[in-house]
């Protein structure tokens, strides 16, 4: 017999509240398989709306009277709930007593009218429906422009990590219950349809004309935020693997020959993981899909990988190589979750490093492996690790590893900590463990756990074996002490080492890194097992980054002194940390810092390898900004730039210098560093031969990379021809019949001849800019063009800007507001209407992209840099204090902020004139 209910209720309305109230699922139940039919509308009267049905096989693990499961948003038909007790041949139907909603942690829970038992199984049918929504989280749409027929297309994707597959069917949406899916997706049949699964097969919807159901193969064992479902009317570009999994690349019909580069490039890229892991991609085919709107970077589900289009697509005409390498290493990212995240999951979001974490090292690596050229290797790894330098300097940030309780906390997981500071501990654990123990470690960790979840400690114990077994650690060593002080501690350590010439030792101390001067070190009690590498003048052995020995914990977990012994002369350096192996930074006595910078501005710099001259610029830059070393110290060390040809080291001064121009160029001296850059630019502009055209005589992505940087520096600060030929550039392509076909400026510079020439330039360049913009086919042109719309000095453009960022109808989509709003921000004129914009307007801001916080997120970091003074500081904390409701779910990030504020507030009044005085040495 049917269990009825004569009416159709829908959450949150009329349904009693629930009793249950923790933030995690009851484990009485497992779901099993899941049988998920979805019919959507994209056009006809029920435009845009779907409704599905979901019978979900039930294993009970403890006798229970309810069922309690994910669902939000959803118009569930309770005259239609089903629920059986599977009992070998026989089925009984079992009824539902009532129903209740929990709305803080999207629950729907039946209660049963008999008690479920231990070891039966049940299978339960749910009916539901919502509109295909505008959120770009859930069952959500996108569209595109037909500029044929002069229409808009509509099409539908699913975005569902990390919990918004209950906003499309209803579902027990923790990582741990993994389950089979069967999907079945009804639509017009002039559209294809996708998912994670090859179709099986395809039949006439048995009531809608020209409608269809496509039918998918079962999956795998899965986590629900890893199921993925389209219907759009998309073109592919297939490629081969030798194995015979069919790999095919979609974008819309405009875009198809943007594909070709991630079509060649994703086999590859899923071949290697093959033979790195030893283990066989397990689905029979896959896909990858460039989304026209899109929340995030891209998204791994299994078998169906999204991405925004600037991440797949690629215009061998148009596109900058910085845009190549982008989609390979997106790619690549995405493809290492196919293991790290789809086949082994965490158990619960506290580790969502292993899967972040894990994806952005192992990117560095494919993308290195396949490209080894490219120099991506050495960028990347340095890259995150000042980028986890920098965030986990605050007192405010988090640990790696740590307790998740509310949805809005995983959102603001998947931050610098987890892919960066993730990915730079596990380079680490690889250079200290060797390769062989590292591959092992992993491939036992992912046989072990495959289609099951860990946690950090079972890779801990993997890893110890391993390195056990191959003699990379003692016995006595085991990688769980080692790595716990890493991921279960916020920060990390700089290395105090304070050399004993006379005995040829030295003293190693640590202590966590602040950035924010006015709080002890001594406040925090930290200890991390450190690696110790080093080498000195004489050896010049930086390719050794295996320990030579260890800062060791005590069991209390209090930190231990070290002595190095057998140290050169008094007259040789030591460099510790041989191309920065350890996330952690190093200071040296003021003797080892004077011959350091007597080898890079007299001596052979180049024996001192790329990576740690770039590391001892950032060190020693962080180290004057809080006060660690005085900057005349600190300029000394850059004082060598001119003679450095590698990119590295510039960029490590440039990002430095970044972070002080935003603070004086709003001040009266902000002449000084102008004149200081435009000193120590010209050699190095000459040597890359200006702006001129020359790219196609640079061999390596490196070259490009540098070439670009200091362009871009030199534009900015004025040195040289860069300007006037910038301006030219732009004049050329404004004077072309038809710009929109024909571009004269070149590829790789376009981005810094956009934003020189609207800087410059005049209201009419601006609108040039804007109506390319609106015509371009090509994404990453379009976030070009954004970024440089930027530029402009005149105030009533950058205010059109924001108000265009945040209008629902306007040519921006939602998916590109930050880059807008920050392209505003960043501007030394915009920054103060975009902070009074944000301010006032919050409450829009907020509703604009309600529930998708993390895109919210991502407008406060300009902000974070520019607030000067101690006024400006105070009414932006009031704000805080004011905006709450409007900043909900983002708390953390705004007490980062609001750090990051203090300290730059603090900058200006300790080390402003300190700052001035030294650079005046140096002019
Ligand atoms: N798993 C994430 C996608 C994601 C991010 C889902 C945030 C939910 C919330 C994906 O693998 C990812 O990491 N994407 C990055 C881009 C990537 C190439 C670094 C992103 O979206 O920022
Ligand atoms: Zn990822």
């Amino acid at each position: 017999m049917k269990w009825l209910i004569f009416f159709v209720a829908s959450l949150g309305l009329g349904l009693a509240s629930s009793s249950y109230d923790h933030y995690r699922l009851p484990t009485a139940i497992r779901p099993q398989k899941y049988h998920l039919s979805i019919l959507t509308h994209l056009d006809g009267p029920k435009a845009l709306t779907f409704s599905g049905t979901v019978k979900i096989l039930l294993e009970i693990l403890e006798n229970t009277n309810n069922i309690t499961l994910h669902s939000k948003g959803l118009t569930i038909d309770e005259s239609q709930t089903i629920l059986t007790e599977l009992n070998g041949e026989e089925k009984q139907d079992i009824c539902v007593s009532s129903t209740e909603v929990n709305p803080t942690h999207d629950y729907y829970i039946l209660n049963t009218c008999q008690e479920l038992v231990l070891e039966n199984y049940y299978e339960l049918t749910l009916s539901f429906s919502a509109e295909v929504n505008r959120k770009l989280v859930g069952y959500y749409r996108s569209s595109y422009p037909d500029p044929e027929a002069n229409e808009t297309r509509w099409i539908t994707m699913t975005q569902f990590e990390p919990a918004s597959a209950r906003l499309a069917f209803p579902c027990f949406d923790e990582p741990s219950y993994k389950a089979s899916f069967l999907v079945t997706l009804g639509h017009h049949q002039k559209y294809t349809s996708l998912s994670n699964m090859p179709v099986k097969e395809s039949q006439p919807h048995e009531l809608i004309l020209n409608y269809v159901w496509t039918e998918f193969q079962e999956s795998v064992p899965m986590s629900t935020y890893l199921v993925a479902y389209s219907i759009n009317d998309f073109y592919y570009k297939p490629s081969i693997l030798p194995n015979g999994v069919h790999f095919r690349t979609w974008a819309r019909p405009n875009a198809i020959d943007q594909c070709d580069y991630a079509a060649e490039f994703g086999p590859k890229v899923l071949q290697y993981y093959e033979e790195l892991f030893g283990i066989r991609f397990p689905l029979p085919k896959i896909d990858q899909i460039a989304m026209p709107d899109f929340e995030s970077g891209a998204m791994e589900n299994w078998g169906l990988v999204t991405y925004r289009e600037t991440n797949l697509l690629y215009s061998n005409s148009s596109s900058s190589l910085d845009a190549k390498e982008l989609v390979a290493s997106v790619v690549a990212h995405e493809l290492a979750h196919q293991w790290f995240g789809n086949l082994v999951t965490m158990k619960w979001w506290t580790d969502l490093w292993l899967n972040e974490g894990f994806a952005t090292y192992l990117a560095t690596m494919s993308v290195h492996h396949i490209n080894p050229e490219g120099g991506i290797k050495e960028r990347q790894s340095v890259g995150d690790i000042w980028e986890t330098f920098r965030q986990d300097s605050l007192e405010t940030s988090n640990p790696i590893s740590r307790p998740i309780q509310m949805a809005s906390q995983i959102v603001q997981s998947f931050n610098v900590i987890s892919y960066k500071k993730g990915s730079s501990v596990i380079r680490m654990m690889h250079l200290f463990l060797g390769d062989e123990a590292f591959r092992a470690g992993l491939k036992t960790y992912l046989e072990m756990f495959e289609y099951s979840n860990a946690e950090q400690d079972n890779l801990w114990e993997t890893l110890t074996q391993a390195a056990h077994e191959s003699g990379a650690l003692p016995r006595n060593f085991s990688v769980k002490t080692i790595m716990d002080t890493w991921t279960l501690q916020t920060g990390y350590p700089v290395v105090n080492v304070i050399r004993n010439y006379a005995e040829g030792n030295a003293e190693l101390t640590q202590e966590r890194y602040l950035r924010n001067s006015e709080v002890p070190r001594s406040k925090y009690k930290s200890c991390w097992w450190v690696p110790l590498s080093y080498t000195t003048q004489s050896e010049l052995d930086f390719n050794n980054m295996s320990p030579r020995d260890w800062l060791e914990c005590s069991k209390e977990g209090l930190s231990q002194p070290k002595k190095i012994e057998n140290l050169p002369r008094a007259d040789q350096w030591v460099i510790l940390n041989t191309q920065v192996a350890t996330p952690c930074k190093i200071n040296y006595d003021a003797q080892n810092w004077k011959l350091l910078i007597n080898t890079l501005t007299t001596g052979r710099y180049e024996s001192i390898h790329l990576i740690n001259r770039a590391q001892l610029i950032n060190d020693v830059l962080s180290f004057a900004w809080t006060g660690d070393q005085d900057y005349e110290t600190a300029l000394k060390v850059v004082a060598y730039l001119p003679r450095e040809r590698e990119l590295l080291p510039w960029k490590a001064a440039f990002s430095n210098i970044r972070l002080i121009n935003r603070i004086v160029r709003r001040t009266a001296q902000g002449g000084l560093l102008k004149r200081y850059i435009k000193k120590l630019l010209p050699p190095i502009y000459h040597y890359v031969n200006g702006i001129n055209d020359t790219f196609a005589y640079i061999q390596h992505q490196d070259g490009i990379a540098l070439k670009i940087s200091i362009v871009s520096m030199a534009c900015q600060y004025q040195v040289e021809d860069c300007i006037p030929r910038a301006l030219n550039y732009f004049r050329e392509w404004r004077t072309e019949p038809n710009p929109d076909k024909n571009n004269p400026v070149p590829v790789n510079l376009r981005s810094i001849v956009y934003c020189t020439a609207i800087r410059h330039g005049l209201d009419e360049d601006w609108e040039f800019l804007w109506t390319r913009y609106k015509r371009s086919n090509e994404a990453d042109e379009k976030v070009d063009m954004l970024n440089s719309l930027g530029c402009t000095r005149a105030v009533w453009l950058l205010r059109r800007m924001l108000d265009l960022s945040f209008d629902p109808k306007s040519a921006i989509r939602r998916q590109d507001s930050m880059t807008s709003f920050n392209a505003v921000a960043d501007n030394e004129i915009g920054f103060q209407l975009a902070k009074q914009y944000f301010m006032h307007n919050v409450e829009l801001i907020y509703k604009f992209y309600q529930p998708t916080v993390r895109s919210m997120l991502r407008l406060l970091t300009p902000l974070s840099t520019q607030i000067i003074d101690p006024k400006e500081f105070r009414e932006f904390e009031d704000f805080v204090s004011r905006a709450r409701p409007w900043l909900k779910g983002i708390e953390e990030t705004v007490q980062q902020t609001l750090e990051k504020m203090r300290i730059t507030v603090q900058w200006k009044e300790r080390n402003y004139a300190k700052f001035n005085s030294a650079i005046r040495k140096f002019l």
